[in-house]
């Protein structure tokens, strides 16, 4: 959907991010990436060199767009512990300087928040009225970032949307050793290994592919609900266990997981009620499995 709006993407160089910028740039839109290669996908794309810390930087940009998609971020929950004071300046810090800027200059903001904010679940699936109760320094920068968001929306009236999205999966994630779950499975099964699981593996995952994913910010960037975030996922959950089970069989090797011990705190249970999601017309299309196929025919091409 041509917007005809100019549009900034900050974290333009990592794996959403990537998508996001390719995504309205085909469909039309003047668009801006912006990211410091801190952490990028390692496609090559067409994007300004800068940080999200430099608020002079971030004002004149802001100034001269209609849109941010605000997705830079120290994204790593693992990271996140060896780093924390760097994930808090980037996404805390980072995100007031846009919101500060959006502010100034009457901007639309949509922001990538995470579900990580709510820890475990204690519900069977996860509404946007669950507690928060954020795990590792990541998901309390998020939620940190989230109350800015909203207080910049309630006080400031700046039309900010925040969208809490699940795991996120599809090509171009990183496979390395911050990488996500999916990827670091599939590249370990493609060589003959097998995964490796933290934990028992019961641990469970909502994944929502790529193609969904931009939907979600289409539907973002379409809602006038602002300050209120929203959850997108896919409504279902899935084991580690069965995750790694599931690739296996579409490599279609014998292999069997090995286990190691567990991550300190790591969150049990992830699955998103998103009837708020669904009502502003968002349905998400890929099973799992499928985008897994998907996924990995992309990579058997990479490879
Ligand atoms: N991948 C998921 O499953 C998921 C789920 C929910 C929310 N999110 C959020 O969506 C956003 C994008 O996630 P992703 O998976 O593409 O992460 P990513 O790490 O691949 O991308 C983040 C990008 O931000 C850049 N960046 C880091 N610090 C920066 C700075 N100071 N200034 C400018 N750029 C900077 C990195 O270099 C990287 O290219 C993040 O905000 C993340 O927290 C991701």
């Amino acid at each position: 959907m041509k917007t005809n709006k100019n549009i900034l993407v900050t974290g333009a160089a990592g794996f959403i991010g990537y998508h996001l910028f390719n995504r309205l740039s085909q469909q039309g839109d003047n668009v801006i990436g912006l990211d410091n290669f801190d952490y990028p996908c390692g496609a090559e794309i067409d994007c300004m060199r800068g940080d999200v810390r430099d608020a002079t930087l971030i004002d004149k940009l802001i100034g001269e767009i209609d849109v941010v998609y605000h997705l830079a971020a120290q994204s790593d929950v693992n990271r996140s512990y060896i780093e924390p004071d760097l994930t808090f300046k980037v996404n805390v810090g980072g995100t007031e300087n846009v919101l500060k800027a959006c502010k100034k200059h009457k901007k639309r903001l949509i922001f990538a928040s995470s579900c990580e904010v709510y820890g475990t679940a204690q519900t069977k699936s996860i509404s946007e009225e669950h507690p928060l109760k954020p795990h590792s320094p990541y998901a309390v920068s998020k939620k940190q970032a989230e109350e800015i968001c909203i207080e910049y929306a309630t006080k400031y009236k700046v039309r900010v949307s925040i969208s809490r999205s699940f795991n996120i999966y599809g090509p171009l994630q990183r496979n390395d050793s911050y990488g996500a779950v999916i990827p670091v499975f599939v590249k370990r099964i493609s060589e003959g290994e097998p995964p490796e699981i933290s934990g028992n593996g019961t641990q469970t995952r909502d994944f929502m592919y790529i193609n969904d994913a931009l939907q979600a910010y289409e539907i973002m960037f379409k809602s006038d609900l602002y300050g209120k975030p929203i959850n997108f996922g896919t409504g279902k959950d899935v084991s580690i266990n069965s995750l790694a089970n599931l690739i296996i069989k579409l490599f279609d090797f014998d292999l069997r997981p090995v286990y190691e011990g567990s991550r300190p705190n790591e969150v049990m249970k992830l699955r998103a009620d998103i009837s708020k999601a669904r009502k502003l017309g968002f349905n998400p299309k890929i099973s799992l499995e499928d985008g897994l196929r998907s996924y990995i025919d992309w990579f058997k091409k990479e490879d």
